[in-house]
């Protein structure tokens, strides 16, 4: 329980400085400010309805009203879309290019994050004061994917994500800036202007007017502060009145009960004491955490979180985002080399179809060309690989997945729709991509 602060005029004035010099010093040829990064349903010329149906999808309902013969008749469709394009700069993409690399390997993030783009990655996924990656060189990446004519792409095309540090309690993992004021200062800033400090020196490293993400970053599984947390996320959302930042969400979130109270309980106001929770205004649409046998893989109460499809769900805008799938528990799918080469496909290709299908985002930092383009090939095809629920679920079971309770089927379904089994029906999964690579 904290007090809730009075708006600070002095962060929203901070806030506004810091976006116009963004805007001066972007030298970026493509970086007008696009609309916020959320895909509509269908439209149609006649009556359109158009509700959430789970985390992933949305249901469209249209209505027809045709007149024959003096009789009126009215046709009604619902058609289930999922808004997960690849080229394109939806959150919720399948694939995302991961930036963190070690420290000795830095000089190549330029080259990674070029190449990646004109391979086909659109979501780029790094962190801002963070050790192990190199914020500035992925601006240069971003740069010269820009004014390379092979690539052919602007800033509206891509969806760019970083992190915020917190610079204290970090000590390994946060990164100073050539350009910050000496770490003992830094280790005695407010957290809101640390907060400041981070979007500034990001918008610059990333040679951009705005960010489509912005993320707390929790080191080890180990939440932050709350308090503190809190008094960030207010300053983040004026990052987001302003335009500047697009989508907000946090990392390494396992305790489902934290998440609720501290994001979504509206209960918690009561006007007769003068303590009350700080709420949020404006709530996370990403998760970004590991997919590992060690947290069950999310399997149980932060899974009903991340995927419940009950109607009006109040999550339905969340995103969950993973890493450590190729390098983790499951052991980058090496134990089902037998059911990849009878796909045609590799077994890291394999294991990210499966997470894809959950219709989660799986983050990848390959540093290999020939990785690159399994990796975009999966994110196209995924929901063609598994021929039903029961093979993915056998699937599931032999990487370890803890179970869902009976009654319960996976999140998502092998055919990439958003509703559970079967619900695209044109769509009966060939059990393979035509090609290795494109
Ligand atoms: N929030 C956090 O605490 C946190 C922690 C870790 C990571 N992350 C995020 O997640 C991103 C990914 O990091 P990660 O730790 O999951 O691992 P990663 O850096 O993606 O490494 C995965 C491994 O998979 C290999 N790989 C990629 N595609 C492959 C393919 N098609 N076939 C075979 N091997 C393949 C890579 O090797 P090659 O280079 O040889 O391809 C690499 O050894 C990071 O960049 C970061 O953005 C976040």
């Amino acid at each position: 329980m904290i007090v809730e602060s009075k708006n600070n005029n002095n962060n929203v004035k901070k806030t506004e400085e810091i976006a116009a010099a963004a805007a001066d010093e972007a030298a970026v040829s493509s970086s007008s400010i696009s609309s916020p990064a959320t895909t509509s349903a269908n439209n149609t010329s006649t009556s359109t309805t158009s509700v959430s149906a789970s985390s992933a999808s949305s249901a469209t309902t249209t209505t027809t009203a045709v007149t024959t013969g003096g009789v009126a008749t009215t046709t009604t469709t619902t058609t289930t879309t999922t808004d997960r394009g690849v080229a394109g700069v939806s959150y919720r993409t399948p694939l995302a290019y991961g930036t963190k690399i070690s420290g000795k390997d830095q000089s190549k993030t330029a080259y990674n994050v070029e190449t990646a783009i004109q391979e086909g990655f659109r979501h780029i996924v790094t962190c801002g004061h963070h050790s192990s990656n190199n914020e500035s060189g992925v601006g240069m990446g971003l740069q010269n994917a820009y004014t390379n004519n092979n690539v052919g792409i602007e800033r509206k095309d891509l969806f760019l994500q970083t992190c915020f540090v917190p610079f204290t309690g970090n000590k390994h993992d946060f990164l100073r800036q050539s350009s910050d004021p000496p770490e003992i200062e830094l280790l005695t800033m407010s957290i809101e202007d640390q907060v400041h400090l981070s979007i500034k020196t990001s918008l610059r490293n990333l040679k951009t007017t705005y960010l489509d993400a912005y993320i707390f970053h929790n080191f080890r599984a180990k939440l932050y502060d709350t308090n503190e947390m809190l008094k960030a996320w207010k300053v983040f959302e004026e990052y987001v009145d302003q335009g500047i930042i697009k989508h907000l969400g946090l990392t390494s979130v396992h305790n489902a009960k934290w998440f609720e109270k501290t994001f979504f309980n509206t209960n918690n106001n009561n006007s007769t004491t003068t303590t009350t929770q700080m709420i949020p205004r404006i709530t996370p649409t990403i998760i970004q955490n590991r997919f590992h046998s060690n947290r069950q893989y999310d399997v149980g109460a932060m899974q009903e979180i991340f995927h419940g499809t009950t109607t009006n769900n109040k999550y339905s805008k969340l995103q969950i985002q993973r890493f450590w799938i190729l390098n983790g528990s499951s052991g980058g799918g090496r134990f089902h080399t037998e059911l990849a080469t009878k796909k045609g496909l590799s077994a890291a290709q394999l294991l990210l179809s499966f997470v894809m299908t959950q219709q989660e985002t799986c983050l990848v930092g390959t540093n290999n060309l020939q990785h690159m383009k399994e990796d975009i090939v999966i994110s196209k095809c995924y929901h063609t690989i598994f021929h039903s629920e029961q093979e993915r679920n056998d699937y599931s079971k032999k990487l370890g997945m803890k179970q869902q309770p009976v009654g319960k089927q996976l999140p998502g379904s092998y055919n990439g729709g958003g509703g559970g089994s079967g619900s695209i029906s044109d769509n009966p999964g060939s059990g393979s991509c035509n090609a290795t690579t494109e």
